[in-house]
């Protein structure tokens, strides 16, 4: 029977156009979608945007339209961002979508009836900018710490959700699932903070009027993050054919966000009696100039101008080379463009160009039982992939590209015409552009057209067919 993978990225707030931040995390989730279905497992990626809330009903307000007016012109920005960068989702989700909208009555419901949601009163601080509560301890100077904007205070009957219940459940589900908060240093610092103190958050808001009603008080609209988190399991449920997929098998999410998904939601999805996903993965943030890169910060890199730099490819190829996924990157143009030079063009697009030369002229000759590829290799990036160490797979992958232009510097094929050791190049490539595709989606279909080969796992085991090679297209132009 197929293994289903679910992988999600969070929703992100259709505020502005995406921009790196946003694409590095859907980037990291379409590798490993494209990984899980190159080793034959049946795929579910969701993506999509976060609607409601004060943040956006704020923003559409100062741009003088309506909140789903303002919305519904962003989301083609979105869709097209993620086409152009090579991504293939399943679903689009957006929280003002009807089926989203009844999931999440259904579940308030049904917390509210487990006892786990009362009737109070919030006093206290919010940042618009993050949709997230404040206590004095977190923000002394009553300035946000991620967006160093002042905090509002409110005070308003508002409902509760009774998280302070869950810290036992908390602490022995990050016992025995040492991975559900990933990497290791992040479910430290989680857990010391639930030891410490575990309020009850406040789950609905009466002062505007832009997101879900609560089922049982229609005067109170559902808090944006309780409305955002339930995305990733209304999305399972608008058809049996999805239902399959629930729970999720990793949330990949930036760190800025880990306390929502690895302490409200298990909580959540605890109270409603539905099972929890095995991981939540937290990376780290691009940054510039030791700055947060973001709307926020006016320091925002668009998509278009990402890959105007190298192309696509090569943007995603970077993102995921240079820093390791739970740190933070400091991102650089020139950056981008020394390992697109180097890397891409010097090492592979040389590699690709010189046998395919060759292959054209002299022909291939197959040599049995030759692979050049060590099954340790493929082994090793298999385990990477699977913790989403992506830098780390990239580097064996490139180290394999080296040494292969090393035995084709060593064996000069061109003065000795030699079709085995050719046929031993080819066979190396095809490798090479398999394990490579789930990052480089285009570049190594256009790799597998010159060689004549499929992107498969069969045939990453299998031996390269003998066939009519031409002289490749150039891959990477240098710049
Ligand atoms: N809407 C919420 C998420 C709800 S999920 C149930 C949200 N949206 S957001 O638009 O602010 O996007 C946040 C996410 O964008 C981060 O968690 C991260 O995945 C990504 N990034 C935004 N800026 C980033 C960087 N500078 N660097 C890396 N990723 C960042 O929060």
């Amino acid at each position: 029977m197929k293994k289903t993978f679910y992988v999600t990225t969070p929703i992100y707030y259709p505020n502005d156009v995406p921009h790196l931040g946003h694409a590095y995390t859907t980037i990291a989730a379409d590798v490993l979608a494209r990984w899980n279905k190159l080793h034959g497992n049946e795929v579910f990626f969701l993506t999509g945007t976060d609607e409601h809330g004060k943040k956006l009903a704020n923003t559409a307000e100062k741009a003088g339209k309506k909140p789903k007016e303002f919305i519904d012109e962003l989301i083609p920005e979105f869709k097209s961002a993620w086409k152009k960068l090579n991504i293939e989702y399943d679903r689009f989700i957006r929280t003002t979508d009807k089926d989203h909208e009844k999931i999440v009555q259904q579940i308030l419901q049904k917390c509210y009836d487990s006892g786990d949601i009362y009737k109070g009163e919030y006093e206290g601080l919010y940042c618009v900018a993050c949709e997230a509560y404040y206590t004095e301890k977190d923000a002394p100077d009553l300035i946000c710490p991620i967006h160093e904007k002042p905090l509002e205070k409110l005070k308003e009957e508002s409902y509760f959700f009774r998280l302070s219940k869950y810290q036992d459940f908390l602490l022995d589900l990050y016992k025995k699932n040492p991975d559900f908060i990933s990497p290791k240093n992040r479910r430290k610092e989680i857990t010391n903070r639930v030891k410490e103190e575990l309020r009850d958050f406040s789950i609905s808001r009466t002062s505007f009027d832009w997101g879900i009603p609560l089922p049982f008080d229609k005067k109170h609209i559902a808090f944006v993050w309780f409305d955002a988190l339930l995305n990733y399991y209304s999305a399972t449920q608008s058809s049996e054919k999805l239902k399959k997929f629930w729970p999720a098998d990793v949330h990949i999410i930036g760190k800025d966000i880990i306390w929502f998904h690895t302490v409200y939601w298990p909580a959540m999805l605890k109270s409603a009696g539905l099972s929890l996903p095995k991981k939540v993965f937290a990376h780290g943030w691009w940054t510039i100039n030791s700055k947060k890169m973001g709307k926020s910060a006016g320091n925002a890199l668009k998509i278009d101008q990402l890959i105007s730099i190298a192309g696509a490819d090569s943007a995603r190829y970077f993102l995921l080379r240079e820093a390791s996924f739970g740190d933070d990157g400091n991102f650089s143009e020139e950056m981008l463009i020394e390992r697109h030079n180097n890397e891409l063009a010097n090492k592979l697009g040389n590699l690709i160009s010189r046998v395919s030369t060759l292959a054209e002229k002299y022909s291939l000759q197959e040599k049995k039982g030759v692979a050049l590829l060590p099954e340790k290799l493929k082994i090793q990036i298999g385990e990477h992939m699977e913790n989403l160490e992506f830098d780390k797979a990239l580097h064996i992958i490139i180290k394999f590209i080296d040494q292969t232009n090393e035995y084709l510097q060593d064996k000069k094929p061109w003065e000795t015409h030699d079709s085995n050791v050719l046929y031993e190049s080819a066979n190396a490539i095809k490798d090479i552009a398999i394990l490579l595709w789930p990052f480089m989606p285009e570049t190594s279909e256009r790799i597998s057209k010159t060689f004549n080969f499929n992107i498969s796992l069969e045939q990453l085991n299998a031996p390269l067919k003998i066939s009519k090679i031409k002289k490749s297209e150039i891959l990477f132009k240098k710049i």
